[in-house]
């Protein structure tokens, strides 16, 4: 018995406590035969073998209770050891969120015309009827307004379909001279290869007394800023219609990806059509009582840019947060 004692108290582990166990409780263990000769015992000793029988049972049990509970211990500490977590611990491993493209371009854009002296003007992406359409010389039931696909919110109010509304709201706020851009979100009903429900504008809008700006300056900042963009590309102006400027034009600049030659990209065409442009309509002028000046403005699609700049065939994946494509932008 204290043998048996002994080597309870001195097991190394869980298992073999167990093993001990067995060979004292298990079907052919020491006591459970010891309990199964009671059968065959006198009625008159029956009392005092059972009792002493108990007694043992108890003994045991009481150890392998006791230094189960001791290694049930150890090992939880030694779990809790292995298992701990060093939260102070530096992990080279982690990773780090890159721009987007369409926001790197966006920044590109803004640095260029930061550089020229523009100042950067932002407005409401909910707007009224008056700014987003009529101050622009597009009045109700003007056809030109079915070149916008408009999210209308109420009779009165719309997400705003283009930037040329903060023109109006910056030339209400100030007097001329004005140089300002102004980049944001802008909102069309249209979802296709090339077309998002919601997509980036920069517009540009330059204003001074009388006659003092041309379409020659007009036509100088562009050149200028689409060589910055797109690097040495040749640059045409091809008369076009915005209610808002007369005369308008678009810019096209010589496709990027075949040098002109015609490819895919660009229908075989060699140019690329990358902004609308033109001197401010003097219906504009007139809805913000301004009198005597000239302007010109401009306004072009940021995703249009990026996707250019990027060779992203598939503007809708710009916005599909999917990690497979913006980790390629780190
Ligand atoms: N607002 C026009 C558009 O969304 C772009 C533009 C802006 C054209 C300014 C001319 C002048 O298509």
């Amino acid at each position: 018995m204290n043998e048996l004692i002994n080597r309870i108290n001195s097991s190394a582990s869980l298992d073999e406590l167990d093993k001990i166990r067995v060979e004292l409780f298990g079907k052919k263990g020491l006591i459970t035969s010891e309990f199964a000769k009671l059968k065959s015992i006198p009625a008159d000793e029956k009392k005092a073998f059972a009792d002493e029988l108990n007694k043992r049972r108890d003994v045991f049990n009481e150890a392998i209770l006791a230094k189960k509970t001791e290694l049930d211990f150890i090992e939880l500490k030694a779990r809790m050891k292995a298992e701990s977590i060093d939260v102070t611990l530096f992990d080279e491993s982690r990773d780090i969120g890159a721009l987007h493209p369409v926001m790197s371009t966006m920044d590109n854009i803004i640095e260029y015309f930061l550089a020229q002296n523009f100042s950067i003007e932002t407005g409401p992406l909910i707007e009224d009827d008056f700014h987003n359409f009529e101050a622009l010389n597009l009045p109700k039931y003007h056809p030109a307004r079915d070149m916008q696909d408009t999210f209308y919110i109420n009779d009165k109010r719309l997400l705003r379909t283009h930037t040329s509304p903060v023109q109006i709201r910056t030339m209400e706020n100030s007097k001329p001279p004005i140089r300002m851009i102004c980049p944001g979100a802008v909102f069309r009903r249209d979802m296709d290869l090339t077309h998002t429900p919601m997509f980036h504008q920069v517009e540009g809008l330059v204003v001074d007394d009388g006659n003092g700006v041309s379409f020659a300056n007009l036509k100088h900042i562009l050149e200028d800023f689409l060589r910055y963009m797109f690097g040495d590309v040749k640059v045409r102006f091809r008369p076009s219609f915005f209610p808002f400027t007369e005369p308008s034009t678009e810019v096209d600049i010589s496709c990027i990806f075949c040098k002109g030659k015609g490819c895919r990209v660009c229908s075989h065409t060699g140019w690329l059509e990358v902004l609308g442009s033109g001197e401010v309509d003097p219906n504009v002028f007139k809805h913000v009582g301004y009198k005597n000046v000239s302007g010109y403005a401009f306004g072009l699609g940021v995703e249009r840019f990026a996707m250019l700049l990027y060779g992203v065939p598939d503007l809708r994946s710009l916005f599909e947060g999917d990690l497979r494509l913006l980790e390629q932008f780190k």
